[in-house]
């Protein structure tokens, strides 16, 4: 069986609904999951730093706050640098989740920070290879439309300031359980 580490943040419980999903997702795949929830910049990194060197595979998920993955996120990169001098992720899989409020919001450089962490380690980078939202029959902003927002290199999703269980919509969820069972086929696939 595969394993899958998902390491992401939630300040207030939004994200935290998008890496479930991608969990679901990545589980009824058949992949085993560690979801490894981040809580401040200055904890302990060393639990989910194991999981991932323990997996197959890595999701990263973050909100995007003033542009970019927030601070316990991009604190963990940091303290990945020791395995990065020995390359010790290379080859392994990964890819990436994020939310915020606007449907803008510099969402995109936050994947792209994502995706420069796993560049450096050697990883294997994939999106999500869900089409366009409108690509499907939908209206791109529809809240039921999966990739609504319109994403190549991760998930992106929208959360208004409500509670998590109102946002993000429907269509997030499933972009999101969407990403979850391509990693976990993928990482099947690779792990021969
Ligand atoms: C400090 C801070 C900065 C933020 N910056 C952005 C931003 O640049 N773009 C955006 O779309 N949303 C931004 N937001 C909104 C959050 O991304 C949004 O509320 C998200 O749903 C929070 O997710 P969480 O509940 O998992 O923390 C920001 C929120 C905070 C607290």
């Amino acid at each position: 069986m595969t394993k899958i580490a998902i390491v992401y943040h939630s300040g207030y419980g939004h994200t935290a609904v998008i890496a479930d999903a991608v969990a679901a997702g990545a589980k009824a795949a058949g992949a085993q999951v560690h979801l490894a929830r981040l809580e401040s910049a200055s904890q302990d990194f060393t639990p989910a730093l194991e999981a991932v060197s323990g997996a197959d595979a890595v999701i990263f998920g973050a909100p995007t706050y003033m542009g970019d993955v927030s601070a316990p996120l991009r604190a963990f990169f940091e303290a990945s640098s020791k395995i990065w001098m020995g390359q010790g992720w290379k080859d392994k899989l990964a890819a990436g989740f994020t939310n915020g409020l606007t449907f803008g919001g510099n969402k995109d450089h936050t994947l792209t920070s994502m995706w420069v962490l796993a560049m450096q380690h050697g990883m294997l980078w994939t999106g999500p290879g869900v089409p366009l939202g409108n690509m499907n029959g939908n209206t791109s902003a529809a809240p039921e439309a999966a990739n609504r927002i319109g994403s190549a290199l991760g998930v992106i999703a929208q959360s208004d300031n409500a509670a998590p269980d109102v946002t993000p919509p429907a269509g997030d969820r499933e972009f999101a359980r969407l990403l979850g069972e391509r990693v976990a086929k993928l990482a099947a696939k690779l792990a021969g």
